[in-house]
């Protein structure tokens, strides 16, 4: 089934000052239920444009978002949606509870659930302590974790989060990057933004990369992972023909071991002149360009 579906959407911001800003062109993109989707791309690119369009908090120029089949121009479309906005800030005169139940009551949940509920969120984002303090007194990493408790509330289906990982500290990240996984058990779909690749090397099914208002790339992280390979670390025990490997850089490591560079060209090739020398094989290691130098050079073009 498809939770979003995304197509041909544009936005074109026209202001006084900026004058016309192209920020997201012709955007179409399907993103199945069950699946943890990144959306990466450096500031400005047009991710919250894109979220802002999906939940309805501004009209795309041109093009429709579907949530679970229902057009996104329809509020009934966000009831199964938690929605973290970027910068989130709250009514800060309440406190994390009342702001939640708050939250809680536009949802139409039921008074015990939303007290149950409200006690399950505040722990799982570690706001217990200060759920009866008021917002104002909160860091901003605290702010951001009650942003997260909020869009757990109702427990929906699919998450929309944008840029669910900034402004905390690595703890904060480590939590966030947990609650995915465990949404993601659960069957839940999500669908976050981020401008770090890491973290859509740790939690995503595939990413998207989009630079300038364009989706430059759609892929599975574990299909950039494996295209990324370029060479092998090879270690090889001394004792066979090792004469056979002239040509092939080795340095000699401790008892024995010397470590082979090959290119994944001459990979097969290798590994045939291995078995004439009948040498022992320890180690085959890939050397991969990892998300980072696969999403520097799509920015980086043009
Ligand atoms: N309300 C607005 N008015 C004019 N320009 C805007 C507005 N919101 C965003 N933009 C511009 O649109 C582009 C995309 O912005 P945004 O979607 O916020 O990027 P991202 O979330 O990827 O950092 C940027 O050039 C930004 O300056
Ligand atoms: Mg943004």
């Amino acid at each position: 089934m498809k939770a979003l579906e995304i197509t041909g959407l544009s936005k074109i911001y026209k202001t006084k000052k900026a004058g016309v800003v192209n920020a997201l062109s012709d955007l179409n993109l399907v993103i199945s239920s069950g699946e943890v989707f990144g959306f990466l791309g450096p500031n400005g690119a047009g991710k919250s444009t894109t979220i802002k369009a999906i939940m309805g908090l501004i009209k795309p120029s041109k093009g429709d978002a579907l949530i679970a089949g229902v057009p996104a121009s329809d509020p009934h479309s966000r009831l199964n949606i938690g929605y973290l906005p970027e910068n989130p800030s709250f009514y800060d005169f309440l406190t994390g509870r009342e702001y939640l139940y708050f939250i809680g009551t536009s949802f139409h949940m039921a008074d015990n659930l939303l007290k149950s509920r409200t006690n399950e969120v505040l722990d799982k984002m570690e706001l217990s302590l200060a759920a009866d303090r008021p917002i104002r007194g909160y860091s901003k990493g605290m702010v951001q974790r009650l942003g997260l408790a909020q869009a757990l509330l109702h427990d929906p289906e699919i998450y929309i989060l944008d840029e669910p990982m900034s402004g905390l500290d690595p703890l904060g990240r480590a939590l966030v990057k947990n609650l995915i996984k465990e949404l993601k058990a659960h069957g839940k779909t999500i669908f976050f933004s981020t401008h770090i690749t890491a973290d859509v090397e740790a939690v995503c099914d595939r990413v998207g990369i989009i630079v300038n208002g364009e989706l430059r790339a759609v892929d599975k992280v574990e299909s950039i992972l494996e295209k990324g390979i370029t060479g092998y670390n090879i270690h090889v025990r001394t004792g066979g023909d090792i004469s056979l490997f002239s040509g092939f850089d080795f340095t000699e490591r401790d008892s024995g071991i010397l470590e082979f560079y090959t290119s994944r060209a001459l990979f097969k090739q290798f590994m045939e002149i291995v078995v004439h020398a009948n040498c022992e094989v320890d180690l085959v290691e890939p050397v991969r360009k990892n998300i980072e130098s696969f999403f520097l050079e799509l920015v980086e073009k043009r």
